[in-house]
């Protein structure tokens, strides 16, 4: 046994209870070494891993830090390099921003040769470039950097030298030209912007050196990758979508035409880069980051990249992975022609050899030894057919993760080898707001190990880097570096908890969890005594009342079951009067028969591990006045609800309900009314809270846990009247309920698209009850500002109705709009 998955609640060697907690101001990330120096804005990495040297490119300066500690400033060296006040007063004068552009960036930061270094910087809108004296850390010469750098500091920027070559892409000068370039040596190469223009508002995320030419059986040349959004004229299926993620690739060879695109690439094509889930209409079209884990040979390489929706709104991310052999494919298939403003596919003769090819044996042997030697009608090919028509889709045909709660920033991987000898790959992804996200690949999914918050203000992830030698990751963003070690098995306290986490780099030794060190040593993994992990709980609750026995099950595979008095409880919803999520059971509207002892277990790959134990006494209703006072009571009709004698309800929710009830001639639909929010806050727990896989919930703030469903968010500093001081970040918004987009499968449903949710739970004739479905039940009931949120259970195959997301969005607008609104006193449909 070993494995992933769980223990989402960690912190740099600290176990925290919840999210929330995290915004604790006495959040130390231990374990982890900080740099932070002078300067802002550490975006660039340059990791020497041989000597344990990481150079850092910042605002105005370049750092030198040791690996083995780099929070030692006693050993790490600066070296500042300022635009000078008169540049940046002329940048100013551009109407530039003198708080943040009218610096010197450092954007790149690379190994010249043995000696020196080469590094860019924006230098307040007018970039400059230099070699470092490696040994002595000093700048030897300084040179023009306009050709090589962006001007602006947020413009996507990538670039690398390999044998003394320097290529770069970017948006050049101040009109912001996109372009893949070789900067040196002589000749020089750059796109074509030609008509037909091979870029278009390119915004470059990352590239890639693949060495094809190693074996290669028709003597191929070694190739560049670029990767990059950019704007999107080929016709597609939704008018909307005006951005498309691509891939573009030279040969490392080419040297440009003689006559025909001379100084350009000839060797340039483009092709599309898919990462999306039709079924649900998400389209991920912008590129954030890549990250090229290599295999034995190139066809065996496979990227990772990390993407977003184009709406600025939604936040949302997926990671996609492609394999190279797909892309190599793309690029040998058909071409795409623009004709009349419109791209078709090409399906014309195409001249020999084969344009946009690098230069190999089959050139050789037609005796054409360089790019310069094609013939001009080959390059005038290759200059209107750039783009290919075959889109490269993601491996499986989907994402291997979707991430409803965070932008992913940044990606980088580590492949490493398993208990089980498999290799596996460990994906570390960066967030907008300052989180790593550690997740391993099993089978074709991603699963999410763990949540580290990095720094504690929220900025987003800069850069990556991982140290294979010393097993750790840097972490680079506004605000300083971080090093982290890439896996935290000491984390786990239990075997349970280390074999479950999935994770490949820990094992337990049979006294702890430790990193595993990758040899043929068998490692024995003994199962738990169960007796030592079961907590056991007394509780009591009066009947009519819900109480929730929690019972959170670290690893996000397992499924928690219930035992009540040693007999499995079957079932699933009201109908039984409980209702189980990951975090634990509901009992809802206890009853006399419902006391007794209940036992809750992990269950995963059919082994039952104990988790939790509660003896539960339900208590006689005591006289109504007391406890009921503002409560209604109602009885339903027996046939629908043989198991809920009572039924309670808010006061003010009783015109709706009953207008409802009038309207179905007597079929109600009203069930449980639950005080859930005062046991929860009394019962004092902030973990996160989960009753139905499928439902559309309201749940507290605290909820950010891994889900299949879609949730109403409560977003509130205040718990019970009491400020628990948890969410800094979002008691800051107010208190309002936010819609946050769920872990959708994304295996498409072979279900057609039901009908259309509607804002009010839609009645049910009372055969469907017979059958069990529930679905539309209210069920929970939760007050805010006066108003009272029900929540509404929703199947997984309504987010394949085209009408989910403008629900959802409506609904997000009426929330919105109703943030300030007191107490509805005459609730409609809009209420709800
Ligand atoms: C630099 O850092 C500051 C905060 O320290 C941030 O506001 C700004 O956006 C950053 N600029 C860039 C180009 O990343
Ligand atoms: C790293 O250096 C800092 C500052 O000198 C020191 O406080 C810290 O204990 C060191 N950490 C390790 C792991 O040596
Ligand atoms: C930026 O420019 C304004 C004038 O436009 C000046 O008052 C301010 O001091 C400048 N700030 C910096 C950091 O140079
Ligand atoms: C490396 O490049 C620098 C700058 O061009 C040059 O001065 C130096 O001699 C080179 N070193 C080696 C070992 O080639
Ligand atoms: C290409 O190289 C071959 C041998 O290396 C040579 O014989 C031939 O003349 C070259 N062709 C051109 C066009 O340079």
């Amino acid at each position: 046994e070993k494995g992933i998955l769980g223990v989402p609640w960690l912190i740099c060697g600290l176990i925290l209870p919840s999210l929330i907690s995290l915004a604790h101001p006495s959040l130390r990330l231990l374990g982890c070494n900080h740099f932070r120096g002078a300067a802002v804005n550490y975006s660039t990495l340059l990791l020497e891993d041989g000597p344990g040297l990481l150079y850092v490119g910042a605002r105005e300066a370049i750092y030198k830090l040791d690996t083995s500690n780099i929070s030692d400033t006693s050993i790490s060296l600066s070296l500042e390099w300022a635009a000078s006040a008169e540049q940046k007063r002329q940048c100013l004068s551009k109407g530039k921003n003198n708080q943040t552009e009218c610096y010197n960036h450092v954007r790149f930061l690379d190994r010249y040769n043995d000696t020196h270094m080469y590094t860019c910087g924006t230098h307040a809108f007018r970039p400059r470039c230099a070699y470092i004296d490696v040994a002595r850390f000093t700048f030897v010469r300084f040179e023009e950097g306009k050709e090589k750098c962006p001007y602006d500091p947020t413009k996507g920027y990538t670039g690398f030298i390999i044998d003394g070559e320097m290529y770069s892409a970017s948006q050049y000068e101040f009109r912001n030209i996109p372009d893949i370039r070789r900067n040196f040596p002589f000749p020089n190469l750059r796109t074509d912007n030609s008509p037909t223009s091979w870029l278009l508002e390119s915004d470059f995320v990352g590239s890639a050196l693949l060495r094809e030419s190693i074996n290669s059986s028709i003597g191929d040349d070694d190739k560049l990758y670029f990767f990059f959004t950019e704007r999107n004229t080929e016709p597609t299926a939704y008018s909307s979508q005006t951005k498309v993620a691509r891939v573009a690739r030279v040969c490392k060879g080419d040297i440009g035409g003689q006559r025909s695109l001379q100084r350009k690439w000839t060797s340039f094509l483009k092709a599309r880069l898919v990462c999306a889930i039709p079924d649900y209409e998400l389209y991920f079209n912008v590129l954030r980051n890549i990250f090229v884990v290599e295999g034995s040979s190139v066809h065996d390489s496979v990227l990772y990249g990390v993407f977003g929706l184009e709406w600025r709104n939604v936040k949302m991310s997926a990671v996609c992975q492609y394999s190279f052999r797909d892309v190599q494919t793309a690029f040998d298939g058909p071409y795409m022609e623009l004709q009349d403003t419109k791209w078709r596919e090409y399906t014309g003769t195409v001249p020999e050899p084969r344009p946009g090819s690098c230069i190999t044996d089959q050139h050789r042997a037609l005796l054409i030894n360089s790019s310069r030697d094609l013939p001009d009608n080959v390059l005038n090919f290759t200059q209107r057919h750039a783009l290919m028509s075959r889109q490269i889709q993601p491996v499986g045909g989907r994402p291997v993760l979707l991430q409803r709660s965070a932008d992913y920033t940044k990606i980088a991987v580590k492949q490493v080898v398993g208990l089980d000898g498999r290799v596996y790959d460990m994906l570390f992804i960066g967030t907008d707001e300052g989180w790593l996200h550690r997740a391993v690949k099993i089978s074709d999914r991603v699963h999410i190990i763990e949540e580290l918050q990095l720094f504690e203000e929220k900025q987003p992830i800069n850069n990556m880097v991982i140290s294979q030698k010393q097993n750790r990751i840097y972490v680079s963003a506004a605000s300083g570096v971080v090093q982290v070690p890439l896996s935290s098995c000491e984390r786990y306290t239990s075997c349970y908890d280390c074999v479950f986490a999935r994770d490949p780099f820990c094992g337990w030794d049979g006294r702890a969890c430790t990193t595993v060190v990758f040899n043929n040593r068998h490692l024995h993994i003994r199962l738990p005594q169960s007796k030592s992990f079961v907590m056991h709980r007394t509780r009591a609750v009066m009947a009519g009342d819900d109480m929730l026995l929690q019972c959170e099950i670290r690893s996000n595979l397992a499924t928690p079951h219930w035992t009540l008095n040693g007999q499995v409880m079957l079932g699933y919803g009201v109908d039984f009067g409980y209702r189980t999520g990951t975090d634990g059971l509901l009992i809802i509207g206890a009853q006399n028969q419902q006391s007794g002892h209940y036992r809750c277990y992990a269950v995963e790959n059919g082994v039952w591990v104990p988790v939790r134990s509660y003896m539960v006494r339900v208590q006689p209703v005591p006289p109504p006045a007391s406890h009921l006072s503002g409560k209604q009571l109602l009885s339903p009709p027996p046939a629908l609800l043989p198991f809920r004698p009572q039924l309670q309800t808010y006061r003010h929710m009783e015109a709706m309900y009953i207008s409802l009830v009038a309207v179905l001639g007597g079929l109600c639909l009203v069930l449980t009314v639950v005080l859930l929010y005062v046991s929860f806050c009394a019962r004092n727990s902030p973990s996160a809270r989960k009753y139905s896989q499928q439902a559309l919930s309201i749940t507290t703030a605290t909820e950010r846990k891994r889900s299949s469903h879609f949730e109403l968010k409560t977003i509130s500093s205040h718990c019970n009247g009491r400020t628990e001081g948890r969410s800094r970040a979002m008691s800051r918004d107010g208190e309002f309920l936010q819609i946050i987009p769920a872990d959708i499968q994304t295996t498409p449903s072979k279900e057609p698209p039901p009908a259309p949710p509607l804002p009010m739970p839609p009645p049910l004739p009372a055969s469907e009850y017979a059958n069990g479905l529930s679905a539309t039940l209210p069920s929970v009931l939760r007050k805010m500002n006066g108003n009272s949120y029900v929540l509404l259970r929703q199947t997984d195959s309504e987010m394949t109705s085209p009408l989910y997301h403008s629900f959802t969005e409506e609904l997000n607008r009426i929330l919105e709009k109703r943030k300030h609104t007191q107490l509805d006193i005459q609730p409609d449909e809009s209420s709800v």
